[in-house]
């Protein structure tokens, strides 16, 4: 009888680490709950909640689809920054001071070009991980959103520091895509510690 339950028992807890295996937490959780523990590993845990809620109900506790909504929503975000800079550009009223910050403004547009290659190339292979390949397209995927991060973080450096109602809010918007890029980073991290065993159930 006792070997019987305790048999019973371990092949209950077998049953849970299965389903669970994908999974950091090992509860059961409802909807809203699957966007937090995604995010528990990001840094700018408040944005990566907010931007990424809605992609719980597709993602639930699968890394691989966390990583993607991440790099994506990342994109989203740099295509609107970079439009922006390339509007502010162009606009020979929008003063941003006179000298360097003219400078820095045009290594950004270039920056974000370059940034937005790279996240693009990230969301590529990331839609086709393999199994046979995944350390290496996760090693290349690694390099291409730090690259990125990288890129962004050269902007951000190239203005003075101003008070300036413009470049506050310019400054605002490009730490926004670092803080979305570094989310990104981490999500896609957190899915190469996990192994490919979540492509199973794409
Ligand atoms: C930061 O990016 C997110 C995601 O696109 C967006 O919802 C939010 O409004 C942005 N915040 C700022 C300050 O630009």
């Amino acid at each position: 009888m006792k070997i019987c339950l305790n048999n019973v028992l371990l092949l209950l807890l077998l049953l849970l680490m299965i389903m669970f295996s994908c999974s950091s937490a090992s509860q059961n959780k409802e909807a809203d709950n699957y966007v937090q523990d995604a995010c528990s590993v990001t840094h700018y845990r408040d944005l990566c909640i907010q931007s990424l809620a809605p992609f719980s109900n597709s993602a639930k506790n699968n890394p691989s689809r966390w990583a993607r909504a991440g790099v994506s929503v990342t994109i989203g975000e740099a295509k609107s920054v970079a439009q922006y800079l390339a509007t502010t550009k162009r606009n020979k009223k929008a003063t941003l001071g006179r000298g360097r910050n003219k400078i820095a403004l045009s290594d950004c547009v270039e920056c974000f070009q370059d940034t937005l290659d790279n996240l693009h190339k990230s969301l590529i292979v990331l839609r086709k991980l393999s199994i046979g390949q995944f350390s290496s397209q996760l090693d290349d995927v690694n390099t291409w959103v730090s690259a990125a991060l990288t890129d962004v973080d050269t902007c951000l450096d190239g203005f003075d520091e101003q008070k300036g109602k413009r470049v506050k809010y310019l400054l605002n918007r490009v730490s926004n895509v670092t803080y979305l890029t570094s989310n990104a980073l981490a999500l896609v991290n957190k899915l190469a510690t996990t192994g490919p065993k979540c492509l199973i159930n794409e």
